[in-house]
């Protein structure tokens, strides 16, 4: 995810504390690295390193930093580990340009190796310099700071917004594709950042720059120009109301509803990443010559795990073993060896029941991959080779987007198994907007419907039986009432002595499943059952049961994915009504570094 900030005057200023309370505003786009800019009569002051905010302004002495324009950068590393040579910003061959972005350039590698080849100065491994040496490339050719702007847009593939400035000269530019930015304009200066939260304290004046727009921030103005054309775009400025507590939760009440919305956008990060990744190849090659292999994790990373293990039975035919990190230990790492393949899934990359599963299975000599979201974390250190998660933060405890994109991450290794087409997975993040906007309305309705209950049952199965796991997770950890996540044929045998007058159960179903979930909701029904359903549209299941919440209509595997939107909504709403708050969960923790 990453954050980036820039700040124009026209006069000599002390800019480091600005630069260093926007970084602090936006440290929950990132904490690895942080580093800051500063332009001053022709030259450019460069302090970075890794560490959180705070850390580093005191060990680079950021506070003291002048100039009349600056730029801050906190990251979240995706490409090139944490370090201070991979912080922000990074300057061009001369260090006479300084830039930084968030988001992610996929092509990174065959830019950098382009830049060298060219003669460039290519010192980190990360995206940021890409970003600065493709404008560099184009003035170098003897193009005008714009032009050339507007040329490197077209070489950086991904999600990015970016912010550049030249020793001489008095303005900043900014641009952005499928990444947020904001630009604002003060009294005697302008700004632009990756979110609002940096930009409030300073102004209230906002503009908005579209996808494939460049700003031209100068101390007393901006202009919005098309980087297609280069012509100017009309964006008038708006005034912002909201306060900086829901501006920093993107409007949101709370960081788990804004994470669930931010399913669709990161999801289309994700796969770009994918495209992009030189681990996919050799991980897949391995994944289909291993003797054995198992996908492990705990918790939420573990449903993934276990709906990977179904999406490569169903679409490569390759068996995977879905474990509980401490089980793998007990049960499986004493038979594990060379010939073996596991994939360690986390959010956090520190969790210790991983670690240690891990640590057992690199013991046997075992070939480990990971899926983390947080790079630099000890899984991605530790692991032949770790695909991102590409999430960004996730701040609330229950995990939502990083349960997603895990699954993504084994939809796409899956496909790739079974030398499927993954361009065929681009819709999937349109589908999960489509979902997310049908859903909200009846999911609104059922936590009114179901705020006062302690106990529920949530079903599913095959490539749903996961997310009925996963569902009963999200419900448990955020409502407080006790729910079970169950494949839907166990019931019979024995759940359903539970079932009285008006107890609910959740049948989470897929495409294919139509025939089953029938005969289970009038099962539980006939008992006196009120049953929710979560599934694409179907006369029959709207016969058969109580409630359906319909999602849109898509192939089992994608079914599935789109599912557990609802349920994360649902406990969402309903933790709220119960009073709870869905973030910060009592009793837990969001990275388990304890056995
Ligand atoms: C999920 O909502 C929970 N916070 C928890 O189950 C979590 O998934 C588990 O602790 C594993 O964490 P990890 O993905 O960071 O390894």
């Amino acid at each position: 995810m990453c954050g980036v900030f820039g700040y124009v005057t026209d006069h000599d200023e002390a800019l480091g504390p600005i630069l260093v309370d926007a970084a602090r505003r936006l440290t929950y786009r990132g904490y690895d690295s942080v580093g800051a800019a500063t332009f001053r009569d022709g030259s450019i002051d460069l302090r970075k390193d890794e560490g959180k905010v705070e850390v580093v302004a005191e060990r680079q002495n950021l506070a003291e930093m002048r100039g009349s324009r600056g730029i801050a950068q906190l990251r979240w590393a995706t490409f090139g580990a944490p370090s201070q040579v991979n912080a922000q910003p990074h300057l061009d061959s001369d260090g006479r340009m300084a830039g930084a972005h968030n988001g992610n350039v996929v092509n990174n590698a065959e830019l950098r190796a382009e830049f060298a080849a060219e003669g460039m100065t290519v010192r980190s491994e990360n995206d940021g310099e890409s970003c600065v040496h493709a404008v560099e490339r184009y003035l170098r050719r003897g193009e005008p700071p714009l032009d050339a702007i507007r040329h490197a847009y077209g070489d950086l593939e991904g999600d990015y917004s970016f912010v550049i400035g030249l020793a001489d000269d008095e303005r900043l530019f900014a641009f952005k594709k499928g990444s947020g930015m904001v630009v604002g304009i003060g009294d005697g200066f302008t700004c632009v950042s990756s979110d609002l939260p940096s930009i409030l304290p300073l102004t209230r004046r906002v503009v908005r720059p579209r996808d494939g727009e460049i700003v031209t921030l100068w101390a007393d103005r901006v202009e919005v120009r098309s980087v297609e054309t280069g012509e100017p775009v009309d964006r008038p400025a708006e005034l912002v109301t909201e306060s900086m507590d829901v501006a920093q939760k993107g409007g949101f009440a709370h960081f788990m509803a804004k994470e669930i919305h931010e399913q669709p956008q990161v999801a289309r990060e994700l796969l770009h990443l994918l495209d992009a990744s030189e681990d996919v190849d050799p991980i897949v090659e391995r994944l289909r010559d291993a003797r054995n292999v198992y996908l492990v994790g705990c918790g939420t990373s573990y449903h993934a795990a276990l709906l990977g293990s179904v999406y490569f039975a169903q679409l490569a035919g390759r068996v995977a073993v879905p474990v509980l990190a401490p089980q793998f230990i007990a049960q499986y790492a004493p038979a594990v060896g060379p010939d073996d393949v596991g994939v360690f899934v986390s959010q956090s990359g520190e969790t210790k029941d991983v670690l240690n599963a891990l640590g057992a299975a690199q013991g046997r000599g075992m070939t480990c991959f990971g899926l983390a979201n947080v790079v630099g974390s000890a899984l991605t250190r530790d692991t032949a080779a770790c695909l991102p998660l590409g999430c960004g933060f996730e701040i609330s405890v229950p995990a939502t987007k990083t349960f997603t994109n895990e699954a993504v991450a084994f939809l796409y290794l899956a496909y790739r198994l079974a030398g499927l087409d993954t361009a065929r997975l681009a819709g999937v993040p349109d589908l999960m907007e489509t979902t997310i906007a049908a859903v909200d309305e009846p999911v609104r309705a059922l936590a009114s419907e179901l705020r006062d209950r302690d106990d529920l049952y949530c079903l599913g199965y095959g490539a749903t039986y996961p997310i009925a796991l996963e569902g009963a997770l999200k419900l448990k950890e955020v409502t407080y009432a006790h729910c079970e996540g169950m494949l839907s044929t166990e019931f019979k045998h024995g759940p359903l002595s539970a079932v009285t007058p008006g107890f609910p159960i959740i049948f989470v179903a897929g495409p294919t499943d139509t025939g089953l979930i029938v005969s289970g909701l009038n099962e539980v029904r006939v008992r006196g059952a009120r049953t929710i359903t979560i599934a694409p549209d179907d006369a029959r299941l709207r016969a058969n049961g109580d409630v359906l919440v319909p999602i849109p209509a898509s192939d089992p595997q994608v079914s599935a994915l789109l599912a557990v939107i609802p349920l994360q909504l649902l406990a969402y709403h309903t933790g709220v009504l119960r009073g709870f708050d869905p973030d910060f969960p009592r009793n837990l923790s969001k990275t388990l570094t304890v056995d």
